[in-house]
């Protein structure tokens, strides 16, 4: 049974007094929820937020973290520190790897980092438009997948990390990838766990993520094998992200 999950990546918006208000109305919009919720503040919010809302009601995801676990790095996060607040990081989001050129040997690297310091990972993964139009979204998103887990053993899925499914050309566009396309490649990526662990592939939860709103979250949820949403701008409002809650939670 893979419990529903919803995570707003916030990116690099909000001030702090405006995040932990945030926070605090997504927490009493995720009390009664069955889906498990999450939200990933900038760096900089992260304490104050987990020192102002029940981490059992909403728990807390870091955007990004460092392959390194201290030195000279700077400017970056280590998943060591992270783990002392958060539950969750973020890894291999577009944005990442197209603005900052994160490679899949630097993503791989994260990956790792992450469940070595015991934090849930949700991965992404998606293809850009180029790819899609030539017929390679489910070649380029299992090659993601395979690059990703060459450091941490091709089963390290279960349990530990969730796959989201962003397709580049629909995150931050107002269009979101149809039930039919999120269909096709949640299953590409279900047919991969189960080639890397049939045990717990059924286990692994997969999001899908890109230009989800309150407007199209209950269709996508119908989606066999979509198991919850990332969402971006839509979870910077909490009225809108309560609703893609109710709809992530079945209700
Ligand atoms: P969006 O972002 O919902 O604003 O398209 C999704 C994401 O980048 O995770």
């Amino acid at each position: 049974m893979r419990r529903p999950f919803v995570v707003g990546n916030w990116k690099m918006n909000t001030d702090r007094d405006g995040a932990v208000a945030l926070a605090r109305a997504v927490a009493s919009n995720a009390q009664d929820a069955t889906a498990e919720v999450v939200v990933c503040p900038p760096f900089p919010w992260i304490v104050s937020i987990a020192e102002s809302v029940d981490r059992n009601t909403l728990r807390i995801g870091a955007q990004d973290c460092s392959q390194n676990d201290d030195g000279a790095f700077t400017g970056d996060v280590s998943a060591a520190m992270l783990s002392t607040w958060c539950d969750l990081v973020l890894v291999g989001h577009s944005e990442r790897r197209t603005i900052h050129g994160e490679t899949d040997e630097t993503v791989s690297a994260k990956l790792r980092a992450a469940l070595d310091h015991d934090l849930h990972a949700v991965l992404c993964v998606g293809e850009q438009m180029q790819d899609r139009k030539a017929g390679k979204a489910a070649s380029v998103v299992t090659s993601q997948l395979d690059s990703a887990f060459a450091l941490s053993g091709g089963s390290g899925a279960s349990g530990t990390v969730t796959i989201a499914y962003e397709p580049v050309w629909a995150i931050g566009t107002d269009a979101a990838a149809t039930p039919g396309d999120a269909l096709e490649m949640a299953n590409v990526i279900r047919a991969w766990l189960r080639d890397q662990d049939p045990a717990t592939a059924d286990t692994t939860r997969i999001l899908y993520g890109g230009s989800v709103s309150d407007r199209n979250a209950s269709d996508l949820m119908a989606v066999d094998q979509i198991d919850g949403l990332l969402v971006g701008s839509a979870s910077l409002d909490a009225a809108i992200f309560g609703r893609i809650i109710a709809a992530v939670s079945g209700s």
